[in-house]
């Protein structure tokens, strides 16, 4: 190991784990150098920038803490967690795609019955979200588990509002006999990824915006079934084409129909004008 030079290097340090034990963490390292070293070389790294990118890094590091995860905001910027979630969630046709879970699930949110209101006191537009959970058959799929959360109408998620003690905007349901499923909720809004650290700065040194075109995020399991993590986004959203963590699925984009009808507002026990979103799930036979 001696004599070392561009062409030689990549070899040299990918033989020096020869003597590593667990062999995937061979494959997975000896790639990382591999791709490291192409990386430095095309781009022709100089020392300032080597050093700027080091700095960049222990900024990210830095602004981690409990409730803070700059490290899986920066992996999700840069599209490696969906292509990581892309390689691992491969559906067949008609089976709901997987989209990106974000920091915002908690296994402890309430049980509600079939059409409760997942938004309690919170004010906003109301919407009525109903569908079925199915196979790809579609037979009906009776007491799955649909695990719901969203943001409020300016974007916020219960995690983010001060003075929030417990949950809100977040729910569990279960489908009836026939694969029901329907809650009453409000609108939820576009919102800005958080943008005050160091991935923040390089979203606007790419010239990219922070936001993430509204959706409603949902967990559906069922015995039987393989679960699926995904959100519906809302149609017509100025960001369904440039969502910052690029999860959004054509298949998963819906529309929220808008109804100014007193009397299926009565029916529903809700305000004018509401809207309605039908969307069903279909999910994996295990
Ligand atoms: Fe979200």
């Amino acid at each position: 190991m001696r004599n070392l030079n561009e062409t030689n290097l990549t070899d040299a340090v990918i033989a020096a784990l020869s003597e590593a034990k667990d062999p995937r963490f061979k494959e997975i390292m000896s790639s990382l150098v591999k791709h490291l070293h192409e990386f430095i070389q095309e781009v022709h790294l100089t020392e300032a920038e080597w050093l700027r990118g080091i700095q960049f890094l222990t900024a990210v590091g830095q602004k981690c803490d409990d409730r803070r995860q700059e490290f899986i905001l920066l992996s999700d910027t840069l599209g490696a967690t969906t292509m990581k979630d892309i390689i691992n969630n491969l559906k067949p046709h008609g089976v709901t795609e997987y989209t990106i879970l974000g920091p915002f699930y908690r296994s402890d949110a309430p049980e509600l019955p079939l059409s409760g209101n997942l938004a309690g006191e919170i004010a906003g537009e109301p919407v009525i979200v109903k569908g079925r959970v199915l196979a790809p058959d579609g037979t009906a799929i009776p007491d799955a588990k649909l695990e719901v959360w969203q943001s409020d109408s300016e974007g916020f998620y219960d995690l983010q509002m001060e003075r929030m003690n417990g949950s809100a905007l977040r729910g569990v349901f279960r489908t009836d006999a026939d694969g029901n499923y329907l809650f009453r909720t409000i609108k939820p809004a576009f919102y800005p990824i958080p943008q005050d650290g160091p991935v923040g700065q390089m979203l606007i040194a790419m010239g990219r915006h922070p936001y993430r075109p509204a959706h409603i995020h949902f967990m559906i399991s069922a015995e039987g079934y393989q679960p699926v993590t995904t959100e519906l986004f809302v149609s017509g959203d100025p960001y369904l084409d440039s969502d910052a963590v690029f999860g959004v699925r054509e298949s998963l984009i819906v529309s929220f129909v808008r109804n100014d009808s007193k009397e299926d507002a009565q029916q529903w026990n809700v305000s004018v004008p509401f809207y309605t979103v039908d969307y069903d799930f279909v999910l994996q036979p295990t």
